[in-house]
């Protein structure tokens, strides 16, 4: 299914998107986004006399296009960002040029996008631009080891120690058939079913995974901060290994992974989970007080109306 998706993303023609109430990545806990489509085709018009107000563009990783080397070479920097990233930020401006889409942050484009599953037409191209910008930012020169701090503490919580996380992660990156990303990512203690809750919520529930995911897919959609991804599909690793992804894996391991961009990450993704709880609390509450000043009302119209039978 996702292979179609792929493929219709290819067309141009879509349209307008009616969309409910804008939701963001970036601060408390939001709803999926979601769409009313005016069509029964999979796509949206533009917007009457619509402009231009928002134009991604292509960002470069936070190192010189050779600085990789020997463990990935210049060429295929110059390939991999400068064409096929390219490619993906050219192709998301066209695609959503002049409809609300255009007005959105990057993460906000991708969860309404991927309308819970039943992917729309920017999907493909808006989240390999985010899951490539990430990927960039997942290495750096004279990278590899060992992770450190708290990230090592909760990888050796969550997978037994850190030689079985990186065993799983390779297991994951080699794995997932075709193209696609492999990724350790934070989960928090969340549900997305409605109104229900945990009814015992540990800090044990938020934890440390490897997950793999095909194409252009990433964690977002599921809820979960991205910790670290590396990208399986072929043009990453062709120009330097030809078919050993393995070996590709391996380098990638031992020798690239920026572990401080990962802890950073880590950071944010604790910070952002505290948040979001603190904000549910306060709702709950906030709930709580309005049902009780409900109820009190109502008990004022009843004792009311008591009188009044008396008269
Ligand atoms: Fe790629």
């Amino acid at each position: 299914m996702v292979v179609a998706v792929a493929a219709a993303a290819a067309s141009s023609t879509w349209l307008t998107c009616a969309l409910l109430p804008r939701q963001g990545l970036h601060g408390i806990q939001q709803p999926t986004p979601s769409l009313q489509w005016t069509n029964k085709k999979r796509c949206c018009t533009r917007k009457a006399g619509s402009t231009i107000t928002a134009k991604l563009e292509l960002k470069p990783p936070p190192y010189p296009l050779n600085a990789l080397e020997p463990h990935m070479s210049q060429e295929t920097l110059e390939y991999h960002w400068g064409k096929h990233h390219r490619g993906y930020v050219d192709n998301l401006n066209k695609q959503i040029i002049g409809t609300e889409l255009d007005e959105m942050p990057l993460e906000d484009i991708i969860i309404t996008t991927y309308n819970k599953g039943d992917i729309l037409p920017p999907f493909n191209n808006a989240a390999q631009i985010w899951n490539h910008d990430f990927f960039w930012e997942s290495m750096k020169p004279g990278g590899g080891g060992k992770p450190f701090g708290e990230l090592l503490q909760l990888i050796e919580r969550d997978f037994g120690s850190f030689e079985k996380f990186v065993e799983e992660f390779r297991s994951a990156a080699s794995t997932q058939f075709g193209s696609g990303w492999a990724w350790l990512a934070y989960k928090a203690n969340r549900l997305d079913v409605g109104n229900a809750e945990n009814p015992r919520p540990s800090d044990e529930d938020k934890k440390l995974v490897v997950v793999k995911s095909p194409n252009a897919i990433n964690p977002l959609v599921w809820d979960y901060s991205p910790l670290l991804t590396i990208d399986v599909w072929e043009h990453a690793y062709y120009l330097d290994f030809q078919i050993r992804r393995p070996d590709y894996i391996s380098i990638f391991m031992e020798k690239l992974v920026s572990w401080e961009a990962v802890s950073s990450r880590l950071e944010i993704a604790k910070a952002r989970a505290t948040e979001r709880e603190e904000e549910e609390k306060r709702k709950k509450e906030e709930k709580e007080v309005g049902n009780s000043d409900n109820q009190a009302v109502e008990m004022f119209v009843d004792s009311k109306s008591d009188d009044s039978e008396t008269e």
